[in-house]
C-alpha cells in the first residue's frame, strides 16, 4: 500500500463503470439486499448518486435521517476500492447502532489494509466538519471492523443489544482532538 496513490473523492458520474462493477461485485458476494445502495445504484446510477450528494448537504433527506457526506475511495483516480458515510451528527438510533461512520471495503479488495485506511481518512473528514469526537459500532463478531476501529483509537464504551439486532453492537468512541 505504500506509495499507492489512494484517496477519498466525492461521488461522481464519471466513475460511473468502476462504481457498478464494485456494486455487482458486492451483491454477487452477498451483502445485504440494499444496504450499501448497491442494489439501488444498479438500477439507478445517476438518481443515487445525486442523493448522496444531496444528503451531504442536508437536503432531500428522508423523515428522521441527518446529514451525511458520502466518499468512494478510489486508487489511481480510476480503482474504487470502497465507500465510507460520515453522519454529521447521531440520532437515538445511530448512538445505538450505526454511529457517525460506516465504511465498506469491496470483497476483491480486503484484507489489505484498506479498511484501517478508509477509516483513518474518514476520521480526516469528520474533523473537518468539525466533529470533536466520533462514535464508531460494529457488531460483536466483526473481528475485521473491531480491529480497524482500534487500529484508530477507538476506545470500546459499552455493548449494547439494540432493538431487532441479534448481536450485540460494540460502540467505540474515538476522539479528534
Ligand atoms: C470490515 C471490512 C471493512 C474490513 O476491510 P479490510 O480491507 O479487509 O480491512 P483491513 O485489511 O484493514 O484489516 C483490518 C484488520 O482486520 C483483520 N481482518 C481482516 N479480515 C479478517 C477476517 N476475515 N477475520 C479476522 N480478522 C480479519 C486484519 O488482519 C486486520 O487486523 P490487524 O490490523 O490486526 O492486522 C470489510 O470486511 C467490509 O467491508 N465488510 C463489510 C462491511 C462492514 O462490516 N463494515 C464495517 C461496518 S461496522
Amino acid at each position: 500500500m505504500k506509495g499507492e496513490n489512494i484517496k477519498l473523492i466525492v461521488p461522481t458520474m464519471t466513475l460511473r463503470r468502476e462504481f457498478l462493477e464494485m456494486a455487482r461485485e458486492s451483491m454477487a458476494a452477498g451483502s445485504q439486499k440494499n444496504y450499501w445502495g448497491f442494489e439501488e445504484a444498479l438500477d439507478n446510477f445517476e438518481p443515487y448518486t445525486k442523493k448522496l450528494l444531496d444528503y451531504g448537504q442536508g437536503r432531500n433527506l428522508p423523515e428522521g435521517w441527518v446529514s451525511a457526506s458520502t466518499f468512494w475511495l478510489v486508487k489511481d483516480d480510476e480503482t474504487l476500492l470502497g465507500r465510507t458515510s460520515i453522519r454529521h451528527s447521531l440520532t437515538p438510533a445511530l448512538d445505538q447502532r450505526g454511529g457517525h461512520i460506516g465504511y465498506y471495503i469491496r470483497p476483491s479488495q480486503r484484507g489489505q489494509g484498506y479498511g484501517t485506511l478508509i477509516l483513518a481518512l474518514s476520521l480526516e473528514k469528520a474533523k473537518d466538519l468539525g466533529l470533536k469526537r466520533v462514535l464508531v459500532t460494529c457488531d460483536d463478531d466483526n473481528i475485521a471492523s473491531a480491529r480497524i476501529i482500534q487500529n484508530n483509537g477507538g476506545k470500546l464504551a459499552d455493548k449494547t443489544k439494540p432493538e431487532g439486532s441479534e448481536l450485540p453492537t460494540r460502540r467505540y468512541w474515538i476522539d479528534l482532538t
